[in-house]
């Protein structure tokens, strides 16, 4: 039976897991102190690039003696930039449990063709840490955006390992605990979390990935956007504010405003509690619904941003067809804008539950997916 449609809507109906919403209150003005039309190298500019990685390692705690770059094309940037010029030197394990992790198999197994041990789980799972050899270098997404699945804890890497872990953690910093110490490369990109601009990406060394840029040079060649070094030694300047090339001064700007935001909740802890408080709320609704579960099976493992819930009604007679058509009523009605399931992720919605998403609106938004729930099942009644 369809039921009455809630009383009000969330105030920000901005749930996409990817340009994220912006913080609250955001408003474009906010940008106006940004060095449009400035070079980039000049000292406003390079003060201002230099305080977006400065208040980065401060916000995140990243240790002293790790090196953060801001560089090209977002995070797969970043994580292409880290890939093609530190695998090759040892073997390879590459883990996969969705599509962006299943993505970075492909770069290492298709493109550089890298002795490389392939683990994957499928959706809603992940792989077994404990078995993976850590003296081989190991790449893997620490939330995967889009099965919502993500790792627990870094307990599983050895501190002595020999390999380098590689970690695409886009979906992941700013929202959860990133142990440093057990990451090598951690990238991101200013468009999740945050809710900034995409266009650029952060990529963070541990010592050891400085250590293997300047003993290793890869077999093939680096395009000059993914080049480190400069005969045989780390170009510094990168992890100063010295981008290889132009950056975008509008985008750094409003990241600039993002990190002065992130510190008015409370910096990291802050942005956390938030997430979680978001995730919390979904958790209570999946607990009393029963037509309704998250798609990460073990609750250890359940990403607190990208949150992934499917349909599991035995009403329902056409999975992907019945979610689709709940994420396009919600998006009519202007309750929830971009929450249907990633195109190669099972039917059902991804909510995003990220920091710059108020609780008040994922609480507002849940009483819409019943209805919208409530009239598909009515709907597809009707039809048979
Ligand atoms: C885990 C993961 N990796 C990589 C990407 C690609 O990020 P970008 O488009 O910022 O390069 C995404 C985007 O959603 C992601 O979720």
């Amino acid at each position: 039976m369809a039921i009455a449609q809630p009383a009000s809507r969330p105030v920000n109906p901005r749930f996409s897991s990817g340009p994220c919403a912006k913080p609250p209150a955001f408003t474009l003005d906010k940008l106006s102190g940004a060095a449009l039309g400035r070079s980039h190298r000049a000292a406003i500019g390079k003060a201002k690039l230099k305080a977006a990685i400065d208040e980065t390692r401060e916000i995140l705690g990243i240790p002293a003696d790790y090196r953060i770059g801001i560089v090209p094309a977002s995070d797969t940037g970043a994580v292409e930039m880290a890939m093609w010029s530190m695998l090759g030197a040892r073997k390879a394990t590459m883990l996969a449990w969705e599509s962006f992790g299943a993505g970075w198999v492909t770069d290492v197994v298709k493109q550089l063709k890298i002795d490389a041990e392939v683990k994957e789980a499928g959706y809603g799972e992940i792989v077994d840490f404990a078995e993976v050899d850590f003296d081989t270098d190991v790449v893997f997404t620490w939330n995967g955006t889009t099965s919502g699945v993500r790792v627990p804890n870094g307990d599983a890497i050895p501190a002595d390992r020999a390999g380098l872990t590689i970690c695409d953690a886009t979906s992941a910093a700013f929202a959860m605990d990133l142990p440093w110490d057990k990451l090598d490369v951690v990238t991101f990109s200013w468009q999740k979390v945050l809710g900034g601009e995409a266009a650029h990406g952060m990529l963070i060394l541990s010592p050891r990935a400085v250590e293997r840029l300047e003993s290793y040079t890869p077999a093939w060649p680096l395009p000059k956007i993914f080049r480190m070094t400069k005969g045989g030694k780390l170009n510094e300047g990168i992890f100063k504010g010295e981008t290889i090339n132009t950056p975008s001064m509008l985008a750094v700007e409003d990241y600039l405003v993002a990190l002065d935001w992130a510190r008015s909740v409370g910096g990291l802890k802050g942005l956390i509690a938030r997430a979680d408080a978001n995730t919390a709320a979904v958790s209570a609704f999946v607990e009393t619904h029963d037509w309704i579960d998250f798609l990460a099976s073990d609750p250890a493992t359940r990403s607190n941003t990208s949150v992934c819930v499917k349909f599991t009604d035995a009403r329902i007679k056409d999975g992907a067809a019945f979610a689709k058509a709940v994420a396009k009523r919600l998006e009519a009605e202007n309750a929830a804008l971009d929450v249907g399931a990633y195109r190669d992720a099972p039917p059902g919605l991804r909510i995003w539950c990220g920091s710059t998403v108020e609780t008040a609106d994922v609480e507002a938004l849940l009483p819409w997916i019943e209805w919208a729930f409530e009239a598909e099942i009515a709907a597809q009644t009707e039809a048979a």
